[in-house]
């Protein structure tokens, strides 16, 4: 890919962007020595193996092999290509782009939602002051339990009776007529031009992402059994319902406990946070997304959803939570008591009760099990089939024999069966998906070949390369030894000899930092190659790593020669067995053969 930036408007760009801090934006860090560690956002994983050199500006998952710089990082997170991840990041560290890009389709769109954000901003201190102002709204957030404290720490407001308070104070702030009606805050008048307040009358809940933007609102009715009960922003440029989460803002900084609890409301989030359960998010009302469940993922793969009774076993909601399952989070269901939801039981029995709950909470699929259960009636024989036909097809999507070799006995025992028989419908159930695509977690952007490449077996030489890279790449010494001892085409392998070249072009009198060499690679698994260079562990001091140095250069230069040795080799034997050679292949087999012994010296002096 060909990009049309200045090198050093890039690296400037990079250097101006802390990729700790960046990284901290999406994902759940933790400090760790000189470097910080987290749950690899680019691979499934219940262990954190993604690391951040904070030093090197670099990150580097040894699960997965995916690593980078912060511009990388921005691509994949935020799944944009080069040219669009530099603007993002200029944007962010408001760094003017040169002139020619300012007018592209990106910057209009990123200036269309800056502008979207500061009047979302504007909009939820309205809202706040209204509520100062109100002694309605305040009475009923009372009413409903709610402390100031908690209040402030969600943002909560009120929209007054009126068409056009927010509108005229939008205005007021210099925001145009176009903006405002983007900004979803205003509904069109039916008959001709103009528009008015969307929220009226209502508790004003602001959404918040991830990185602390508003980016859309939630009204409640105060009216009692005013309709609709709720309603929530539409669609706008900034703010996509279903990839995002209410509340994780606040719950994304209290995974400690190691579970995120997902519900359905916004006041269940905002009760059980005023009780001290602090991880928990809402789904806004719909039922989970794929998106939501990338988002939630990167901050805890340990998922417990509490529903209102009513919903948890509607076949919306289990698709939601399969959603989850299968972007490898574990899924733990609580069953609340009939008609209750989350804030009517933490206001009835306290948060002991609930956490009770959450520690009780059975996995999905042994809800599922359950759901079934119910479902059935397994004394009457014809239902007790049905019961073991779907008890199958859901056991044989488990990957682990030993969790259905337990649920096999567990099942088998309570019905009234044979193990074996029960194991036989499984079989067939397996035998019917086969050929279909059983991998339910898709396919791994990251995944394989870095990993294979690092598993497979590695020639010596290979291996010499890249340690020569890592000890160039380290210190400016050795960078002028290795480049004046080494030439590129000594290199076999591909990616090792490009990195050779840009060291040996660009940084043999300059400073070296190491994030700036991931922008010369644009495939992603060149980049993953790179980093794993840069960030390889050769615990090497002073004397130890100038030997290192000295017998990669000697691997490096005895492969050479064998394999030039080899090749000459064939040849000599070839025009050596030709019974009438032309004079030409005369002198190439004299030069050959001269040649040949020349290696021969060489390497015997090695
Ligand atoms: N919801 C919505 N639009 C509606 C109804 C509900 O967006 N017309 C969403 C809201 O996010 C709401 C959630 O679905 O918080 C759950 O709805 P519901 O259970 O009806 O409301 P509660 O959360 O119990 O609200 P409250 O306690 O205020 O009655
Ligand atoms: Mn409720």
């Amino acid at each position: 890919m060909k990009y049309s930036f200045p090198e050093e408007f890039i690296n400037k760009i990079r250097e101006s962007n802390d990729l700790v801090e960046v990284a901290a934006e999406y994902m759940t860090l933790s400090k760790n020595g000189d470097r910080y560690r987290g749950l690899c956002p680019f691979h499934r994983e219940d262990t954190p193996s993604f690391y951040i050199s904070a030093e090197k500006q670099l990150y580097h998952c040894f699960g997965c092999g995916a690593g980078g710089n912060v511009i990388t990082f921005v691509m994949n997170i935020e799944n944009l290509d080069f040219i669009d991840a530099i603007k993002f990041l200029a944007e962010r560290s408001r760094i003017p782009l040169p002139q020619q890009q300012f007018d592209s389709g990106y910057s209009r769109r990123y200036k269309l939602q800056e502008e979207l954000f500061r009047i979302n901003l504007e909009a939820a201190r309205f809202f706040v002051n209204c509520l100062t102002g109100s002694r309605k709204a305040k009475q009923y957030l009372k009413d409903r339990g709610l402390d100031v404290k908690t209040i402030r720490e969600f943002g909560l407001g009120y929209a007054p009776e009126g068409w056009d308070n927010l509108l005229k104070y939008l205005e007021s702030k210099g925001f145009t007529e176009e903006s405002i009606g983007i900004s979803g805050l205003m509904s069109e008048r039916k008959s001709g031009s103009g528009m008015y307040d969307r929220f009226r009358d209502r508790i004003i809940f602001p959404i918040i992402d991830v990185r602390g933007r508003v980016i859309g609102f939630g009204g409640r009715t105060i009216e009692e059994g005013g309709t609709p009960k709720y309603l929530n922003s539409p669609e706008t440029p900034v703010f996509t319902k279903g990839n995002n989460l209410y509340g994780l803002n606040i719950a994304k900084k209290h995974t400690d406990s190691g579970e995120i609890i997902v519900v359905e409301g916004y006041m269940d989030v905002i009760s059980l946070h005023q009780r001290g359960i602090k991880n928990s998010v809402a789904s806004l009302g719909t039922a989970f997304t794929p998106s939501q469940g990338e988002l939630l993922k990167r901050y805890s793969r340990n998922i417990v959803i509490a529903y209102d009774s009513d919903a948890a076993g509607h076949s919306a909601t289990i698709k939601g939570m399969d959603v989850l399952q299968s972007v490898g989070c574990k899924v733990r269901i609580i069953e609340l008591p009939d008609g209750k939801d989350p804030d009517e039981f933490v206001r009835n029995y306290g948060s002991e009760a609930f956490y009770e709950l959450v520690r009780k909470a059975p996995s999905l699929m042994d809800y599922k099990i359950k759901l079934l259960e119910r479902k059935y009636d397994i004394r009457d024989r014809q239902q007790k089939f049905d019961f073991l036909h779907e008890a199958a097809a859901l056991l044989a999507r488990l990957d682990s024999s030993l969790e259905l070799a337990e649920y096999v006995k567990e099942i088998s025992q309570r019905v009234q069966v044979y193990e074996s028989a029960l194991r036989k419908e499984i079989e067939t159930v397996r035998n019917r998906d086969k050929g279909q695509n059983r991998n339910i977690y898709g396919k791994n952007r990251h995944n394989n070949s870095a990993e294979e490449y690092n598993i497979a077996f590695r020639p010596a030489n290979i291996q010499a390369e890249k340690n020569i890279l890592v000890m160039a790449i380290r210190d400016a010494n050795f960078r002028k030894e290795i480049t004046s001892k080494i030439e590129a085409e000594d290199f076999e392998d591909d990616l090792y000899r490009n990195l050779f070249k840009i060291i040996k072009s660009k940084y043999i009198d300059e400073e070296l930092l190491p994030a700036d060499l991931v922008n010369f690679f644009h495939d992603q698994e060149e980049i993953n190659r790179v980093v794993a260079v840069i960030d390889a562990e050769l615990p090497l001091d002073g004397g130890e790593a100038g030997k290192l140095v000295e017998d990669c250069i000697r691997t490096i230069r005895i492969h050479k020669y064998k394999t030039r040795g080899m090749k000459l080799k064939s040849e000599i034997d070839r025009l050596a067995s030709k019974a009438d050679r032309t004079q030409e292949e005369e002198t190439a087999l004299e030069k050959y053969w001269s040649e040949f012994v020349d290696i021969q010296k060489n390497l015997r002096g090695l």
